[in-house]
């Protein structure tokens, strides 16, 4: 029987850029592969995805994502081990969750194996832009949007999926300084926060751009309601270690349900660390400062891995962190990137082999 993998189509570029890009210093998302997949929506039905050279697109003005915003991504990475072996981590969870995502858009959903199948035959063209160096992977970044035209304010008929991705080193350059949010908020119950919705980002570059000029680099969302509960950063999910307890916010409708929180947590019991996922208050956050028994704070997500917090501010006062020796950062950290990077055993069955 025919799989959809046999009808992938293949049009491979003329010449490779790949001779231009300094592998050595890779900044994040900067520099895109070869390639692209793009998988059309058109007459109700998902077309064969294909794999192409990496080109701008045209849309008419009038397309929906101009106007509504109808559009939703996710992110995930490859990596090389020692042997040129490929891995991906967790990918069907993304594949699960950019239909999620989609459904809360009323955007059609993707069919599993065009997700998949697209992904791994663009893998394939594109497996040399997978970098080597220390901490650094390729960013692979599948995103929808509403191609469909008309400014009437209804779902699209039309929409384009396309796959891209970019050779990429740390999200963060050193350390993280957050600031706790008490006026904006990310999202709302009922609302889109758990959705991976481009709009969800664009809401957050205001406040966080008043937050930079304030000289930190990321706010951390608190609850729309009252702004007393610790909800997630701008790109990552957020974790407090208070004493030797590792707290997490619990996901809601307002909080996105991260692949690498779900992960840390299940490494942090098998490491025998007590994990307590529950709502977090930033009183508790201060008073855990102010008593000396807040340990740590770290964001946690694909991009960023896990990005320790060394400052958080709130109400024009900064709190520092504790510089610690084996922190619960620098463990989990570990743990997960040996996985990711087939440096040791799997033993969740995480890792996912792609041949090349
Ligand atoms: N929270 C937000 C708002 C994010 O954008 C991300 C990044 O994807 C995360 C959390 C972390 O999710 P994941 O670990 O699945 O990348
Ligand atoms: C990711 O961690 O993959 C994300 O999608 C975060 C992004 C906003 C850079």
């Amino acid at each position: 029987m025919q799989t959809i993998s046999d009808t992938i189509k293949v049009e491979k570029v003329k010449t490779s850029k790949i001779d231009k890009v300094d592998f050595n210093n890779l900044a994040f998302g900067k520099v895109l592969a070869d390639h692209m997949m793009v998988c059309d929506y058109k007459n109700g039905a998902w077309e064969t995805p294909k794999i192409v050279p990496y080109q701008p697109i045209t849309l008419d003005p009038s397309a929906k994502i101009f106007h509504y915003g109808q559009s939703v991504f996710e992110g995930m990475k490859a990596y090389k081990d020692a042997d040129n072996k490929v891995w991906l981590f967790r990918p069907l969870e993304n594949q699960k969750r950019i239909n999620i995502s989609c459904k809360r858009l009323a955007i059609p959903e993707i069919p599993e194996d065009y997700f998949m199948e697209g992904l791994k035959a663009l893998l394939k063209v594109d497996h040399k832009w997978i970098p080597t160096a220390e901490g650094s992977s390729l960013y692979i970044r599948p995103f929808v949007f509403a191609s469909g035209n008309g400014f009437h304010a209804s779902p699209a008929d039309e929409y384009k999926f396309i796959i891209a991705c970019a050779p990429s080193g740390s999200y963060f350059a050193g350390k993280v300084k957050v600031l706790i949010e008490e006026k904006y908020s990310r999202s709302a119950n009922g609302g889109v926060g758990f959705a991976k919705a481009g709009g969800n980002y664009a809401g957050q570059f205001y406040p966080t751009q008043l937050a930079v000029e304030k000289g930190y680099n990321q706010v951390i969302w608190t609850d729309d309601n009252t702004h007393e509960y610790i909800e997630e950063a701008g790109a990552m999910n957020i974790f407090i270690r208070i004493n030797d307890t590792l707290l997490t916010s619990p996901t809601s409708d307002r909080i996105l349900d991260g692949i690498t929180r779900k992960s840390l947590i299940e490494i942090a019991k098998d490491e025998n660390i007590k994990v307590e996922v529950r709502p977090i208050t930033v009183k508790e956050v201060i008073e855990a400062s102010k008593n000396g028994s807040l340990k740590e704070m770290f964001g946690a997500g694909t991009a960023a891995v896990i990005s320790p917090i060394s400052t958080f501010g709130h109400k024009d006062q900064d709190y520092d962190l504790p510089e610690l020796e084996n922190s619960y950062a620098s463990i989990l950290k570990k743990r997960i990137t040996d996985i990711q990077y087939n440096k040791a055993e799997d033993k969740f069955g995480w890792r996912y082999q792609v041949s090349i």
